[in-house]
């Protein structure tokens, strides 16, 4: 009974839920999008234009996530979703290896470019 009810807490703790954005998780974002871990700014820029210095080399591009349209949506929940699944057939693979956490903090990070946008 005790091993059974275990079992269902790990399963609720595993169930994504979105956490509230704040400036701690948007540090934690910036700091793993620039970081190596990761290197989504190697594609996508520093800035967030899609003009990592490694853009130049890819079809599709790296998505400017200032101007461009989100193919998989951007509520922050398909963001996380996308950098979690990746895009099929494109050099976006997916980052399920990092931290839940950090995904989540990567997700908002993203679309904190997209609130500056023109
Ligand atoms: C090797 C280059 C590369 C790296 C590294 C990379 N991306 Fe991408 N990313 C791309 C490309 C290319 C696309 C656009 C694919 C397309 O046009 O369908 C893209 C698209 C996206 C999109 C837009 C999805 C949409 O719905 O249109 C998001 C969000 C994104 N990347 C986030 C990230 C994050 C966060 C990281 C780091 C964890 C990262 N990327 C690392 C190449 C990269």
């Amino acid at each position: 009974m005790i091993a059974c009810l275990a079992g269902v807490a790990i399963a609720a703790r595993a169930v994504a839920r979105t956490p509230s954005p704040s400036p701690e998780l948007l540090a934690k974002g910036k700091a793993a999008y620039e970081g190596s871990a990761a290197g989504c700014a190697a594609c996508h820029g520093l800035t967030g234009e899609g003009n990592g210095p490694v853009a130049f080399a890819i079809k599709p591009p790296p998505r400017n996530f200032v101007r461009d349209e989100f193919k998989g949506g951007d509520k922050v929940e398909q963001v996380f979703t996308t950098i979690s699944l990746g895009l099929p057939n494109t050099k976006m693979v997916g980052y399920p290896q990092l931290p839940e956490p950090d995904r989540w903090a990567l997700a908002y990070y993203v679309l904190a470019f997209r609130a500056g946008r023109k």
